[in-house]
């Protein structure tokens, strides 16, 4: 990925992350999925009193996407606090799965220190289950 494109997803998901709710955790996450056509889609996570009907930051650029009539993505950036560079949980890779090629959909991780890691889906949840289980 150009680092033109890499800048402006971190952009994006540093903007989500500005503005997540997340009074429960403290842990603000943001998210910029790009799209197959070159549109980028923010996210960020929006938690609730009760608890577990909070949403990741990574479900929000999902249903944006959608919204805007896109159903493919290439790669998603996902941004938070912390050590380590926040990788998707196990329901949001299960999430991304469904829009992607998981073989070349790209997983950037970036923290506020700015470190990086990326990996391809495939890698995060290997030998996935996904549409082509149901429609052969
Ligand atoms: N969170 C995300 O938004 N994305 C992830 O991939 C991991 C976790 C959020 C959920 C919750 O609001 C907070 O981080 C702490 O778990």
């Amino acid at each position: 990925m150009q680092d033109a494109l890499r800048t402006e997803l971190l952009n994006v998901a540093r903007a989500a992350h500005a503005v997540a709710y997340a009074p429960y955790s403290n842990y603000r996450v943001g998210a910029a999925l790009l799209a197959e056509d070159g549109r980028i889609f923010g996210g960020c996570n929006v938690e609730n009193a009760a608890y577990p009907q909070g949403n990741c930051a990574e479900s929000g650029a999902i249903s944006a996407m959608v919204l805007a009539g896109q159903r493919r993505a290439t790669a998603v950036l996902v941004y938070g606090a912390g050590l380590h560079p926040i990788t998707p949980c196990g329901g949001c890779r299960q999430r991304l799965r469904e829009f992607c090629d998981p073989k070349t959909f790209r997983v950037l991780a970036v923290n506020e220190g700015g470190l990086q890691q990326e990996w391809t889906l495939e890698q995060l949840l290997p030998h996935s289950f996904g549409p082509d289980h149901l429609f052969p």
